[in-house]
C-alpha cells in the first residue's frame, strides 16, 4: 500500500495574507466547511493571537468541523500558543503550528537573537503546546536560506521536546526545486530521530517554484505539503493545492503516495476561494482556469474528438468541472432552492436569510433562464444576505451611453434612510455610475481595482464584479452580480461602501516580529 500524503491547507492563513484578501468569519467558515467536503486532512483556520477576530473565527471552525483537523498558527511565545490552544479547545482534532525564524539574516536583522536563544524558545514553545495538545507541528522560517547545521540542531531539539510534524518552509521563494528536495533527504538523513515525525514543506511561489518544489520535496520523503486554494497566498502566493493534487494523482507512476481529496470538489473550491476573496482566476491557470480544459487549435480539436488521450491527461469533470449542470429555473420552488444549498454546503443563518435569498433567487430567474450552482453563490455572500445591515442601498441606476456622446449615469441611492438622486458624466457608463455613488457617499476611498468576470457562459450569463476600494490604509473588496454589468458594477460598489461603513470586522493578520 502507498503512504499518504497529507494535504494541509493553508487558504484561511496564509492566504487571508495576500493583501485585499481579508474575510468574515461567515466567509471564513464557508470556506471552512468546503475544505472539508474536499476532504482536505489538515485545515490551517487562523492566527489566533493575531486578532480577536481571528480568534472567533479559529474557534468557530474548531467547534463545527469534524472531518478535518483544525490548526492553529502561533509564533513561539506563550501568548500566542495559548490563544491558539483556547481557539482550538473544542475541536474534534486539533493542532499547534508554532514556528520561528531559522535564518541568520531573519535571527539576526529581524528577532535579534542567537542561534541558542532560538533554539531554546522554540524547545519552550513546544512545551507550551504540549499542555493543549500531542499534534503540534514546529516550523523553521525561512529554512530554504537558513544553515543546514544549525537546523539539524534546531529540529533535532523540537523533535524531542514533543513536535510531531516539522515543516520546512521556502519562506521567501527562493530555493531551486533541486535544492529544495535534496534538503528534506539530508534533513531527514542526518538528524537522528527524523523517523519520529511527519515531514512536510510549505512553499511560496516567489519565483514561481511553489508546486515544483514542494512535489520535489515529496519525491524525496516529503510527507505532509501546505497548499492554498488557487495558490493565494502572501506576495505570489503558495503552492496551489488543485496542482499539488492532481500532479501526485495524474502521475501515480512517479509518486509512492496518493492524497484521500476528493478532487470533484477541487473547481467549486476554487470558485468560492474566488468569489469570496475577490482574487479572479486567470483563463490558462492549471486545472480551475476556464481554460483549463478548452480546445482551441483545429489539430487538437480533432485528436481529442478521436481520442481523448491525445491531449488530455486529466477529466475536466474528474476535477468537478461540468459539476455546474442545470439545478434550478424559474419555476422552482423554495425547498428545491434550500435542497440545492444545502447540497453546496450553503447553510443560512435564518428563515429571514432564506427568505430573502428566495426573493433574490426569484428575481434572477425571470432575467436568466438557467441558474446554474455558481449564481446561486454569488447570490449568498453574507452581506447579500443581510440587508438590514446595509448602510448604503442602490435604489435605481440610469445609464446612457452612445457612439459619439458623453456617457451619462442618474444615480438613486439611500444612505440610511435618505434617498439621493445625482447625475453625472464619465469617461464610459461605469465611470460616470462610480462618479455618483462617490458623490452621494463621500468615502474619500480610491478604486485600486476593477474586474468583471462571467459567472457562467452565454450571453445571459451574471456578470460579476469585483471592486476593490482603499481608504486609510484599510482594503475591502465589494462582490456585485447582475446580468447587466453596469449594475453588478454598481452593486460592487456598493457592496464595498458597506463593508467600508460596516464596524463588522474583516480578519487579515499580518505577522509582525514574528
Ligand atoms: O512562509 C512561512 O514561512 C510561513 C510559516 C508561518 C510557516 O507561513
Ligand atoms: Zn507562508
Amino acid at each position: 500500500m502507498k503512504d499518504s500524503l497529507i494535504i494541509f491547507d493553508t487558504t484561511l492563513r496564509d492566504g487571508e495574507q495576500s493583501p485585499g484578501a481579508s474575510m468574515t468569519r461567515d466567509e471564513k467558515m464557508r470556506i471552512a466547511r468546503q475544505l472539508e467536503k474536499l476532504r482536505v486532512d489538515v485545515i490551517e483556520a487562523g492566527f489566533p493571537a493575531s486578532s480577536n477576530g481571528d480568534f472567533l473565527a479559529v474557534q468557530a471552525i474548531a467547534n463545527s468541523i469534524k472531518d478535518s483537523t483544525v490548526c492553529g498558527l502561533s509564533r513561539a511565545n506563550e501568548k500566542d500558543i495559548r490563544r491558539a490552544g483556547d481557539a482550538l479547545k473544542a475541536a474534534k482534532s486539533a493542532r499547534i503550528h508554532t514556528f520561528i525564524a531559522a535564518s541568520p539574516i531573519h535571527m539576526e536583522m529581524k528577532l535579534r537573537m542567537s542561534p541558542d536563544q532560538v533554539l531554546e524558545q522554540a524547545v519552550q514553545a513546544i512545551a507550551w503546546a504540549r499542555e493543549y495538545t500531542d499534534n503540534i507541528e514546529f516550523s523553521p522560517e525561512d529554512a530554504g536560506r537558513s544553515e543546514p547545521d544549525f537546523l539539524c540542531r534546531l529540529i533535532e531539539a523540537v523533535i524531542k521536546a514533543g513536535a510531531t510534524t516539522i515543516n520546512v518552509p521556502d519562506t521567501v521563494g527562493y530555493t531551486m526545486p533541486w535544492q529544495f528536495g535534496a534538503l528534506i533527504r539530508s534533513l531527514r538523513e542526518r538528524i537522528p530521530n527524523s523517523d519520529k515525525v511527519i515531514w512536510s514543506v510549505h512553499c511560496h511561489n516567489d519565483l514561481g517554484l511553489a508546486v515544483a518544489n514542494s512535489l520535489c520535496a515529496v519525491a524525496n520523503g516529503a510527507r505532509q505539503v501546505e497548499c492554498t486554494i488557487n495558490g493565494l497566498g502572501e506576495r505570489a502566493g503558495n503552492a496551489s493545492l488543485e496542482e499539488i493534487v492532481m500532479a501526485v494523482r495524474t502521475r501515480q507512476d512517479v509518486f509512492d503516495c496518493e492524497t484521500r481529496i476528493d478532487a470533484t470538489q477541487i473547481v467549486p473550491a476554487s470558485k468560492l476561494v474566488s468569489g469570496i476573496t475577490g482574487f479572479p482566476v486567470q483563463p490558462n491557470k492549471a486545472i480551475v482556469g476556464a481554460n483549463a480544459f478548452a480546445h482551441e487549435s483545429g489539430i487538437h480539436q480533432d485528436g481529442v474528438l478521436k481520442h481523448r488521450e491525445t491531449y488530455e491527461i486529466m477529466r475536466a469533470e474528474d476535477v468537478g468541472w461540468g459539476a455546474n449542470s442545470i439545478k434550478l429555473g424559474k419555476l422552482s420552488g423554495r425547498n428545491a432552492f434550500k435542497t440545492r444549498l444545502q447540497e453546496l454546503g450553503i447553510e443560512l443563518a435564518s428563515e429571514e436569510a432564506l427568505n430573502h435569498a428566495f426573493a433574490k433567487f426569484k428575481e434572477l430567474a425571470d432575467k436568466k433562464r438557467d441558474i446554474f450552482d455558481e449564481d446561486l453563490q454569488a447570490l449568498v455572500s453574507d452581506e447579500a444576505l443581510t440587508p438590514e445591515l446595509e448602510h448604503y442601498k442602490l435604489v435605481s441606476l440610469k445609464t446612457v451611453s452612445e457612439t459619439g456622446e458623453t456617457p451619462f449615469a442618474r444615480v438613486t441611492l439611500a444612505a440610511g434612510h435618505q434617498e439621493q438622486i445625482v447625475e453625472t458624466t464619465g469617461d464610459g457608463p461605469v465611470d460616470a455610475t462610480f462618479k455618483g455613488l462617490e458623490q452621494i457617499a463621500g468615502s474619500g476611498a480610491k478604486l485600486v481595482l476593477y474586474s468583471v468576470n462571467n459567472i457562467t457562459s452565454g450571453t445571459d450569463s451574471q456578470g460579476e464584479v469585483t471592486v476593490r476600494l482603499e481608504h486609510d490604509g484599510r482594503i475591502v473588496n465589494g462582490l456585485g452580480a447582475d446580468t447587466d454589468i453596469i449594475v453588478a458594477s454598481a452593486k460592487a460598489y456598493v457592496n464595498a461602501l458597506n463593508k467600508l461603513h460596516s464596524k463588522r470586522e474583516r480578519l487579515n493578520p499580518q505577522m509582525e516580529g514574528a
